[in-house]
């Protein structure tokens, strides 16, 4: 199969290139060469998408397959929309969970009732926009596509290579031992996806219409979740439950600097239950939670440089831990 990859430097993309040419695919990429790295063997091309000029290293070739990964940029994806109609087979769009406009109902379907796509004039930079602008360009693609498009909507995208380093927090302070916050309550439901596993099914699957990706397999638990980061670190961390109250109290900012913590709130209680059944009917399919765990920790060791945004920091954490004995006592 020849596959474009608009982007392919960075986690999903570079996973996909490595998925596709382990298939023994023929893979071009286009991005700017100023992030990441495209795995060896892909042709990596350059463009600015933002640039009136940007496509011109597409221009003639063909593709079977292209993926995009663009963030939120409409004017990114009506442009390659448009420059690859008829060149390509199908478009594949990898989109976001963030589009569903409410997560207080669930389990959440694709046919779930969505955002209104961002107008024409929105700031494409700003991060409130996301499912906003990510809807506008679905739109696009399936505008431009129709049945030869497939929008794949994934939830927390993990593994090893991820930039924002939320599920590695955890990884990495599972590893460090010592008392641990775990948030809330151990038996609340967490998703996440190998960004491995995503990247396999998206290159496998002929599918259209639009997905939701997410994992693991199964329903597994913050509690199952931490206990894992802890055996497999071996730190020997002692999970220590704060209350949701009392981190809110302290100004813990969910998802940020607690990755995966969902306060019980009735407009988020059905974020962790978007129902994948569908990518599962056309081959999507999970490795061990264990498995991702260990491999993102590897990695995480082997690049303790890597921008840690997200997570406590130890002092943080330590300070947290204190107050809360302070209230206890
Ligand atoms: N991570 C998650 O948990 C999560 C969850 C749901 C959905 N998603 C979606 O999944 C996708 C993630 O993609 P990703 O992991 O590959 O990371 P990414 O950070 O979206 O990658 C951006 C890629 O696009 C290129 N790029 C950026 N601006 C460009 C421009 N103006 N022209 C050409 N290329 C440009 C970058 O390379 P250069 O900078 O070198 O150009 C890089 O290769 C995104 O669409 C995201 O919204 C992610």
């Amino acid at each position: 199969m020849r596959l474009l990859v608009l982007g392919g430097s960075v986690f999903l993309g570079r996973a996909v290139v490595a998925a596709a040419l382990a298939r023994g695919d023929e893979v071009t990429t286009l991005n700017r060469g100023l992030t990441g790295s495209v795995p060896a063997g892909a042709r990596a091309l350059i463009g600015d998408r933002m640039a009136d000029d940007g496509l011109v290293a597409l221009a003639g070739g063909e593709w079977d397959v292209v993926v995009d990964t663009c963030q939120q940029s409409p004017t990114q994806v009506g442009r390659s929309v448009a420059a690859l109609h008829g060149r390509v087979g199908r478009y594949v769009y990898v989109s976001s969970v963030s589009v569903y406009a409410s997560f207080a109902e669930g389990p959440i379907h694709e046919d779930t009732v969505v955002l209104t796509s961002a107008d024409d004039g929105a700031d494409e930079a700003d991060p409130a926009l996301y499912g906003e602008l990510k809807m506008r360009c679905e739109d696009l693609v399936r505008a431009g596509f129709g049945n030869a498009s497939l929008v794949v909507r994934p939830g927390l995208v993990v593994g090893p290579w991820d930039p924002s380093g939320r599920f590695t927090y955890w990884v990495d302070r599972g590893a460090r031992g010592g008392r641990m916050i775990a948030p809330g309550l151990p038996g609340r439901r967490v998703e996440f996806i190998d960004v491995r596993d995503l990247a396999a099914w998206i290159v496998r699957t002929d599918g259209e219409g639009t997905v939701n990706a997410v994992g693991p397999a199964g329903v597994v638990t913050m509690g199952e979740l931490l206990a894992t980061c802890s055996e497999v670190g071996a730190g020997g961390a002692a999970l220590e439950w704060i209350s949701d109250a009392f981190l809110l109290d302290q100004g813990v900012v969910p998802y940020a600097e607690m990755p995966l913590w969902i306060p019980d709130e009735p407009e988020y209680r059905y974020f962790s239950e978007v129902s994948a059944e569908r990518a599962i009917a056309s081959g999507l399919s999970f490795r061990p939670v264990r498995e991702t765990v260990a491999d993102t920790l590897a990695w995480s060791r082997a690049h303790p440089a890597v921008d840690r945004r997200n997570g406590l920091s130890p002092e943080r954490e330590a300070d947290l831990l204190a107050r809360w004995d302070a209230r206890e006592g």
